[in-house]
C-alpha cells in the first residue's frame, strides 16, 4: 500500500475540456502564482484546492494548520492589486492567464487585505527586506483572493521536460520500481559530497531515493536550474546505482522560509509518494536567519499522526581528512583543522572564476559542469 496523500485523498483540480465561454473577467498570474496553480491543480498541494481563502490563511500563519485542523505550515495565496480585487466580487468566477493565456479558474470565496508584517513574521522568522523570501512576499500585490481552482490547462516546460511529473506519475513509478519506502530530497543547489553523503546514509535504510530538485523561481545568486540538473545527471551516472534513485524536478517557488518550509517541502514529498523526507542542516534556510537544526525542531511541534512522512534527521555533514571520509560530528572526533567545509557563496565565488572546488568537497564530474556553467551566466 502507497503511503496516503496529505489529508486523505490525492487532489486532482485539472479539467482540460473546462467551459470557459462565460468567464470574462481576469486576474494576471505572475510565474510564482502560476507555479502555486500548477501544483494545485496536480495534487502535489494535497489537501489544497484552491488559493487560501481567509479564515485557512490566518489559521496557517497563526497555527500552522488549516481551519479544519490539518497541517499546512505556507500559505499559498494569490496576490492581486486593489484595483484588481475592486473589479472582483465574491462567488464569481475568475480566469487565471499568463502572458495572455488562460490556465486555470478560480472562483472566489474571500477577497481579504492580510497583514504582511504578521505574515512575515510568523512564516519567516524574519521581517526585514534583507530575506529574500520577505521581499518578495512584500513585492507582490496587497490584496489575497481565495477560493477552488481548476486548472484548465497544462504549463509547457521547454527546458527538461521529461523531468516534470505529476504526484499520480512518481506514485505509479515507486509502484513499478518495487519501492515501497522512499525518501526525497529537497535542493536547490547542486548535489555536493554532503548531499551525496546524506542521501546514501539514508538509502542503506530505505528502497529508494526521490531526488526532487526544485526549479521554480530561486534567488539570482542561486545556481540556474538548467545547470545544476546537468550536474544531477552526470552525478547519479557515475555515482549512484540506477535502479536506486529516480530524478524528477519539483516546479515550485523557493520561500526561503526555513523551518516552516521544511515542513510544506515534506508534505509535498508525501504528496509525490514519499514516506521519508531528509532534512539537514539549515534546511531552506537563507542568511543567518534560521538557527542550524531550527527545520529539525519544528517537527516536534506537531502531535503523532499529524504528519505521515517520517523525517529523517541530518547533521551538518563534512570531509574529514583525519577520518579519510565523509562524517559528521555525531561519527567524527577530529576538529575543525581537519574538516573541509566551504560556504554556497565561497563555492558560487570559485566557480565562476573558474577555481575548482577540492575533491573532498564536490565530485570532479559535478564541477566540471558547473565551471562551465556559471562561465557561461557571468559571460
Ligand atoms: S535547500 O534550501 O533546498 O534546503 P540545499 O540544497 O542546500 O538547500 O539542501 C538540501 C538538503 O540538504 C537540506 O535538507 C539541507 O538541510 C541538507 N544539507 C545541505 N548541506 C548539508 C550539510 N553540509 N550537512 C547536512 N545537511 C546538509
Amino acid at each position: 500500500m502507497m503511503i496516503q496523500a496529505h489529508g486523505g485523498t490525492l487532489i486532482n483540480k485539472f479539467d482540460a475540456n473546462y467551459d470557459l465561454t462565460n468567464v470574462t473577467k481576469e486576474i494576471e498570474l505572475d510565474a510564482f502564482s502560476l507555479s502555486d496553480l500548477e501544483l494545485i491543480g496536480i495534487g502535489a498541494f494535497s489537501p489544497l484546492t484552491g488559493f487560501l481563502g481567509k479564515e485557512d490563511y490566518e489559521s496557517v500563519v497563526q497555527n500552522m494548520r488549516l481551519a479544519n485542523g490539518t497541517v499546512w505550515s505556507i500559505p499559498v495565496t494569490l496576490p492581486v492589486t486593489e484595483e484588481k480585487a475592486a473589479e472582483l466580487v465574491t462567488g464569481e468566477k475568475v480566469k487565471l492567464t499568463f502572458n495572455n493565456e488562460t490556465f486555470g479558474v478560480i472562483v472566489v470565496s474571500d477577497i481579504f487585505t492580510p497583514n504582511k508584517q504578521v505574515e512575515a513574521e510568523k512564516v519567516y522568522r524574519a521581517n526585514d527586506d534583507a530575506h529574500p523570501g520577505v521581499s518578495k512576499m512584500f513585492e507582490r500585490p496587497s490584496v489575497y483572493v481565495g477560493g477552488e481552482i481548476t486548472l484548465t490547462k497544462r504549463v509547457k516546460h521547454e527546458r527538461f521536460e521529461s523531468y516534470y511529473l505529476d504526484p499520480v506519475e512518481t506514485r505509479a513509478k515507486f509502484a513499478e520500481l518495487g519501492w515501497k519506502r522512499i525518501v526525497g530530497f529537497q535542493t536547490r543547489n547542486p548535489v555536493h559530497r554532503a548531499h551525496e553523503y546524506i542521501q546514501k546514509s539514508a538509502l542503506e535504510i530505505v528502497d529508494g531515493l526521490f531526488l526532487n530538485p526544485l526549479v521554480g523561481e530561486t534567488k539570482s545568486d542561486d545556481i540556474p536550474a538548467d545547470v545544476r540538473m546537468e550536474s544531477y545527471e552526470v552525478l547519479l551516472e557515475k555515482y549512484y546505482p540506477k535502479d536506486r534513485v529516480f530524478l524528477a524536478v519539483f516546479p515550485a517557488a523557493m520561500r526561503y522560509a526555513g523551518p516552516r518550509e521544511a515542513i510544506f517541502h515534506a508534505i509535498v514529498r508525501q504528496n509525490y509518494g514519499c514516506t521519508h523526507f531528509i532534512v539537514g542542516r539549515d534546511h531552506a534556510g537563507v542568511g543567518d536567519y534560521y538557527g542550524t537544526y531550527d527545520a529539525q525542531l519544528i517537527f516536534s511541534e506537531f502531535e503523532e499522526g499529524e504528519l505521515a512522512i517520517e523525517p529523517l534527521f541530518f547533521e551538518h555533514s563534512f570531509f574529514c581528512k583525519a577520518c579519510g571520509n565523509m562524517a559528521s560530528t555525531k561519527t567524527c572526533p577530529h576538529t575543525k583543522e581537519d574538516h573541509v567545509v566551504l560556504s554556497g557563496t565561497k563555492v558560487r565565488q570559485m566557480l565562476s572564476e573558474g577555481v575548482v572546488p577540492p575533491p573532498e568537497f564536490s565530485r570532479k564530474e559535478v564541477v566540471e559542469v558547473l565551471i562551465r556553467g556559471m562561465q557561461k551566466v557571468h559571460a
